[in-house]
């Protein structure tokens, strides 16, 4: 799939109307490891990728790659257990298929959320990053799944980008936070193709380039979501300290295990976020 046509998008659509009523509000995508807040989403209907035409399939351990409709604090969402990455093969088109599904059904809200390697050395594994702006570094080589023929109904050709992360929903993440006691770090998130980590070298170029925290998904997903008018909230767990002097070797098997510390605090920020919404 090079490129997403409105008959992918109005047929995936269907496939999933056909199962479930649901007009979501909101929708959310859920990062490595930070799968099981999805598990407690009530009168669930959920999807394996085979079963909807073009969806992206997850093959990375700590993603189900399951959508699940349903009802979460009070608000009917649409939630992304696990996404599928550039790196496993898919196209940006597809990877962007998921969040326009999501606009075609009314979602106007879309939490975005990803394990990722602190960059600035003040965060610490475990900690969350509410990300206040990215940098579109394989999207500015061209890379995006904006690329093709712009799908008008959805979107202006050229979309701005000035403000992807919204302040009212930053800030209410914020208050949510604060009153749960849960400390939020704050900062600049990019996405690299992956999905081999990053080297010492690496690591200083994008630490001298304004980078807080890295890792391999969430922007593609943002930059469609805005294209097509909707508020976004992102926010990293951050699972590893990047390897900034080449001692410290980073593991998938690290970001599994820090996604158990960042998935109850997650939950209770988004939760949070939910029930205020
Ligand atoms: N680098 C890139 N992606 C990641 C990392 C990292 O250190 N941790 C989790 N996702």
């Amino acid at each position: 799939m090079a490129f997403l046509t409105l008959e992918d998008i109005d047929t995936a659509v269907q496939v999933i109307q056909e199962k479930t009523p649901i007009k979501p509000r909101i929708g959310m995508i859920l990062g490595s490891g930070l799968g099981p807040l999805a598990d407690s989403v009530e009168s669930a209907v959920k999807f394996s990728s085979q079963d909807i035409p073009g969806w992206p399939a997850s093959t990375v351990e700590g993603h189900a790659g399951l959508l699940v409709c349903g009802e979460l604090e009070g608000q009917s969402v649409f939630v992304l257990q696990g996404r599928a990455h550039y790196y496993e093969g898919v196209s940006m088109a597809q990877i962007g298929l998921p969040v326009r599904v999501m606009q075609r059904m009314g979602v106007e809200i879309l939490i975005v959320t990803n394990a990722a390697g602190a960059v600035n050395p003040d965060f610490i594994p475990g900690d969350l990053m509410l990300i206040t702006d990215h940098i579109n570094l394989i999207g500015m080589a061209g890379l995006t799944p904006l690329r093709g023929p712009n799908l008008a109904e959805y979107g202006p050709r050229f979309p701005d980008m000035s403000q992807v992360y919204d302040r009212d929903l930053s800030a209410l993440a914020r208050e949510i936070a604060t009153e749960a006691e849960i400390p939020l770090r704050e900062g600049v998130y990019i996405c690299l193709g992956g999905p081999a980590f990053e080297t010492p070298a690496d690591l200083r170029f994008l630490r001298g380039i304004g980078v807080d925290a890295v890792g391999m998904s969430t922007v593609a997903e943002a930059i469609v979501a805005r294209h097509g008018g909707m508020r976004v909230l992102g926010v990293s767990g951050i699972s590893n300290k990047a390897n900034l002097d080449g001692e410290t070797i980073t593991t998938h098997e690290e970001v599994l295990e820090a996604g158990k510390v960042i998935t109850p605090r997650l939950s209770v920020l988004i939760r949070g976020v939910l029930r205020q919404l």
